[in-house]
């Protein structure tokens, strides 16, 4: 098949991650499995046109942000499609230009790589289908998630719902280093409609990226003991995902949160990427969970924002709660409500 020009768009959305990714090897392997919850609200959606060229040995694309001329994302894109040639040897072929918007305000300290890079993954496998359609759905997201992980490790996760592995586990069959896997068994009905209220106590620039930050697990002094608890977590949710038992979750979800930034603080250099705010509303949360007894918790990525998580059932009590007393500490009063969702999806 050959195809001279068209266009297809995307939306993928980012996600949060309870057993957290932190470290890797080369090729974007990780050093441990993760698992998150992928969100619903919290999207990129990329349109991706595509016109036949010479191929004239370069990469050629324009990159649009929110319908603006973006240079500064092109090294970054440059080098996903370098990465993923070897898997799609047809993207020196095409001009491509690749339109992208995100439905959760800019600069608000979320990081859209993840769902940013599924986006663009997606697009990317839209291409190849048409070029070799004969390819089952299930290769299809596997590859999309392959392709998203080379352009960053947790995008790999955003192509799928609503619970996503990824890495090598023992006791989750499928489960891959090199791509996503939907949890391959039933979940809960404690975790339906699981909320993400997101918290923005810091819009700033990352102080550490994550690139450099996977790389300070190497010789780091905790990294081995680390990755092993990080299999014993993934353990301890499998057994929690069936029983719904909310009360495990908690402890599993901010340990893993708390050792997350555990490893940043006892890395070298150090960091520590807390705000004093993120600590007033951590603590703000455990008084209200012991008050209402009602099963909240929090978890953290890379940064000083702070991921509530928590049952639909408690959302009316937990919204107001958020309102009154956490919402003071949020940069500009601002939030952003999100749930667990489904994935990726063709516009
Ligand atoms: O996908 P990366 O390379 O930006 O790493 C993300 C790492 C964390 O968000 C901190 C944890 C995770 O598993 O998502």
């Amino acid at each position: 098949h050959s195809v001279e020009s068209g266009n297809f768009q995307w939306s993928a959305p980012s996600n949060i991650a309870l057993v957290k990714y932190w470290g890797k090897k080369d090729n974007q392997i990780p050093a441990n499995p993760s698992v998150s919850f992928t969100l619903n609200n919290c999207k990129t959606i990329t349109k991706l046109a595509f016109a036949k060229k010479e191929n004239d040995g370069t990469f050629c694309f324009d990159l649009l942000f929110e319908g603006q001329p973006k240079e500064d994302f092109k090294p970054k894109i440059q080098k996903f499609l370098e990465r993923i040639e070897i898997y799609l040897p047809f993207l020196k072929d095409y001009h491509f230009t690749i339109d992208t918007e995100n439905t959760f305000p800019h600069s608000s300290g979320i990081a859209s790589s993840a769902s940013g890079m599924a986006a663009l993954a997606m697009n990317l496998m839209s291409l190849e289908k048409t070029l070799n359609p004969e390819m089952t759905e299930d290769y299809f997201y596997q590859k999309a998630s392959l392709l998203a992980r080379l352009g960053s490790g947790s995008a790999c996760r955003s192509v799928k719902g609503q619970v996503v592995v990824w890495g090598n586990h023992a006791n989750i069959s499928g489960s891959s280093d090199l791509f996503g896997v939907e949890f391959p068994k039933a979940i809960h009905a404690n975790f339906k409609n699981f909320q993400d209220t997101i918290l923005l106590v810091d819009k700033g620039e990352k102080q550490v990226s994550s690139t450099v930050g996977h790389d300070l697990m190497h010789n780091h002094p905790y990294a081995e003991r680390r990755f092993a608890q990080a299999h014993q977590n993934l353990d301890q949710l499998i057994t929690i995902f069936e029983s719904g038992n909310l009360e495990e979750f908690i402890k599993i979800v901010e340990s893993e949160a708390l050792t997350l930034h555990a490893m940043m603080m006892t890395s070298m250099p150090y960091f520590i990427l807390m705000k004093p705010n993120t600590l007033e509303i951590i603590n703000a949360i455990w008084k209200f969970r012991n008050e209402t007894k009602i099963p909240i918790c929090f978890t953290l990525d890379a940064g000083a924002n702070v991921h509530v998580l928590y049952p639909e059932n408690a959302a009316v009590t937990v919204l107001q709660f958020i309102k009154d007393e956490l919402v003071g500490y949020c940069q500009n009063g601002q939030y952003i409500c999100d749930e667990i969702g489904n994935g990726a999806l063709l516009n």
